[in-house]
């Protein structure tokens, strides 16, 4: 027999999303006491599914695609046009083996090295600066180091309006009217600057080495042996670009985590790597980052007993499921601990999407984020000593991306003896 999906009330509940943020599909959880409920977004039917079993569901290609999943809105400022997060079965797994072909050991380490310079390089500036907001230094350090590590060339000139239009991308995800504007700018903007790049590579006017992010994409060649279009390319490239700025994000909330609970400190310090692992581990679990995820479903068929559309949107309880009582212990404590014994589930910890990194679209560079974290907390505790002032660094629920409200700022930084 099938069962009914609950139904939230109601003409269209785009607004009480974008009011209620990461708490949204918490929220509808809540009041229809349901793991499944179908509401209305952007003026269409969508179900909305957490837990466990449903990011399994929400992974498997025979149910969803995500082709036509991406408002106009996201595909304007966050992801660009015919991106890897659009494409489905082949052409997508043929698409996201090239950038994971950019995750090699070799390379891994290579943007460690460079990030942990890249920080260390601007420690004599804030030692005569008396405040530094780390949110801004953050997202300028990432971009310096992504732009060093994918082979694109980056003018001095030119790093605080590159890492700003990465950062306005980003930001831009739940934003309206003006957050999204300056979105749909920086894009623009970019685009075009990579855009003139892989061209001047084409031409060989420029030569990054051929292990780069700007060399595979650019000579990338699709299924049918076709170079991507110069645009297309641009928005590849950016696709690495700019989440690598988005870890400055994690550093900020990492840098709050340490503020919150000092007693973290002496093991961050004594070079216990696996206690860094759990920490930043759970600092990815525990602050809010990406709140959902849209898929379609391909076909009707049904789920344990409820049955699913073909066309249908179903949006993924990402943040909630990462503080669900039934995958986590006191699921709202920050406890690095827990990463002890923690069995690893794709589905049960999803803060960069869930499944197999290459037969899904489970986020790329999860390796380098976990790895620029554990770089830039060594940097933070290790390399130098700073005190924290009196500020606001509570952060919304409702923003979404979110970020403490200070943007969180240090004083009196100094080189730790
Ligand atoms: C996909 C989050 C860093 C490259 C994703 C997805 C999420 C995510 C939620 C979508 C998963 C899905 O659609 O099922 C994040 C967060 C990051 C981060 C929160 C750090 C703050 C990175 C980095 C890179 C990267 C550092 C590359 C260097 C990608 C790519 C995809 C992706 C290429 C598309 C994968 C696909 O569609 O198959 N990321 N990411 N991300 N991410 Fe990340």
């Amino acid at each position: 027999a099938t069962k009914q999906i609950p139904k939230e009330k109601g003409l269209d509940q785009t607004l009480t999303l974008l009011n209620e943020g990461y708490r949204y599909i918490p929220n509808r959880r809540q009041n229809q006491q349901s793991d499944i409920v179908q509401t209305r977004l952007l003026g269409k039917k969508a179900i909305l599914i957490s837990g466990e079993e449903a990011a399994r569901l929400f992974y498997d290609e025979n149910y969803f695609k995500r082709e036509g999943v991406a408002p106009r809105r996201i595909k304007k400022t966050l992801f660009g046009e015919n991106g890897v997060q659009t494409l489905d079965d082949e052409e997508h797994k043929h698409r996201k083996l090239m950038f994971l072909s950019l995750m090699t050991p070799e390379r891994l380490e290579d943007i460690k090295k460079i990030t942990m310079r890249q920080w260390i390089s601007k420690v004599p500036e804030w030692k005569r600066n008396k405040q530094v907001k780390l949110f801004d230094e953050a997202e300028e350090v990432m971009c310096r180091s992504a732009c060093e590590w994918a082979g694109i060339p980056l003018r001095e000139e030119e790093v605080s309006q590159r890492a700003r239009e990465f950062g306005d991308m980003i930001d831009a995800i739940g934003g309206v009217g003006e957050r999204n504007q300056r979105g749909k700018r920086a894009r623009q903007s970019s685009e075009k600057w990579i855009e003139d790049i892989v061209k001047k590579i084409r031409a060989k006017k420029l030569k990054p080495a051929e292990n780069t992010a700007a060399y595979i994409i650019s000579f990338h060649r699709d299924m049918k042996g076709k170079r991507l279009d110069t645009h297309t390319a641009a928005v590849e490239i950016i696709n690495v670009l700019r989440p690598i700025v988005a870890i400055g994000r994690y550093v900020v909330f990492s840098a709050r985590a340490l503020h919150d609970y000092p007693e973290t400190l002496p093991q961050l310090r004594s070079g216990d790597d696996t206690y860094t692992t759990m920490f930043v581990q759970e600092v990815r679990r525990f602050y809010p980052f990406t709140p959902l995820l849209g898929a379609i479903a391909r076909k009707d068929f049904s789920w344990k007993g409820y049955s699913f559309n073909k066309g249908t949107l179903v949006m993924l309880d990402v943040h909630g499921i990462n503080h669900r009582a039934d995958l986590w212990s006191d699921p709202d404590e920050f406890k690095p601990e827990r990463f002890r014994e923690w069995k690893g589930s794709p589905f049960a910890f999803v803060p960069q999407g869930g499944g197999d990194h290459y037969m899904g679209h489970r986020c790329a560079g999860e390796w380098i984020t976990v790895m620029l974290m554990q770089t830039s907390l060594e940097f933070l505790t290790n390399h130098i000593t700073y005190t924290v002032p009196d500020q606001d660094v509570s952060y919304s629920m409702v923003r979404m991306p979110t970020i403490p409200e200070s943007r969180f700022v240090i004083e009196d930084v100094r080189d730790r003896a």
